[in-house]
């Protein structure tokens, strides 16, 4: 192969990484991609039949934070997802502007995977933050049921990435 065939190959494979970060134990496995057009995909597969949130953070706690709570619902067999925003540390309110949007929700005996997509920068400046080309705050949770209530002590917390790197 030569140096030719090497360079298209080693573009090819650039433009396609994601990371996958594994969190909590692999209890809570991120992916994500940013697209040249600025469009943040998000897949979480986590070890829960219930809700799973995630969100961008000024300082890694639920204060401040832009989040999204999404899942299936076994019962009524629906997926469900919402733009969030957390002004206190409780039930994060449903954003004005609903600027995300729902790809797959589907849950097995053990998980639920989550897929949404949504834009590097909303426009929505009261409720949403923006991605940066720089490493952030995630924070993550997870619900034992579909019911949105309080996550307990071991099902959350925050972590520092550069979604752009991915
Ligand atoms: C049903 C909605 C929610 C309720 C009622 C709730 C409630 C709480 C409460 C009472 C605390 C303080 C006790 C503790 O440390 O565990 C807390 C902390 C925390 N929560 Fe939530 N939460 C909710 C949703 C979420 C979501 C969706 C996320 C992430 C996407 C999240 C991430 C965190 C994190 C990282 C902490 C620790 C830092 C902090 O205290 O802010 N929470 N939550
Ligand atoms: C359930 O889904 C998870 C996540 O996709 C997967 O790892 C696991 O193998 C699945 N379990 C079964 C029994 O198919």
């Amino acid at each position: 192969m030569g140096f030719a065939n090497f360079f298209i190959f080693a573009t090819l494979v650039t433009s396609a990484l994601s990371a996958v970060v594994p969190i909590n134990g692999g209890k809570y496995i991120l992916e994500t991609r940013v697209t040249l057009t600025g469009i943040l995909s998000v897949k979480i597969t986590a070890e829960t039949l219930g809700w799973i949130g995630w969100g961008i953070s000024p300082r890694g706690t639920m204060m401040g934070s832009d989040m999204v709570m999404g899942g299936f619902n076994g019962a009524t067999g629906e997926a469900y997802i919402g733009d969030r925003y957390a002004s206190h540390p409780g039930l994060p309110e449903l954003d004005r502007e609903q600027n995300v949007e729902l790809v797959s929700a589907s849950e097995n005996a053990t998980h639920t995977v989550l897929e949404f997509t949504r834009a590097v920068d909303t426009g929505d400046i009261d409720q949403d933050l923006t991605v940066e080309n720089e490493v952030q705050f995630i924070v993550w949770a997870i619900g034992d049921t579909d019911d949105l209530v309080y996550h307990g002590v071991g099902s959350r917390g925050s972590i520092q990435l550069n979604l752009m790197d991915g």
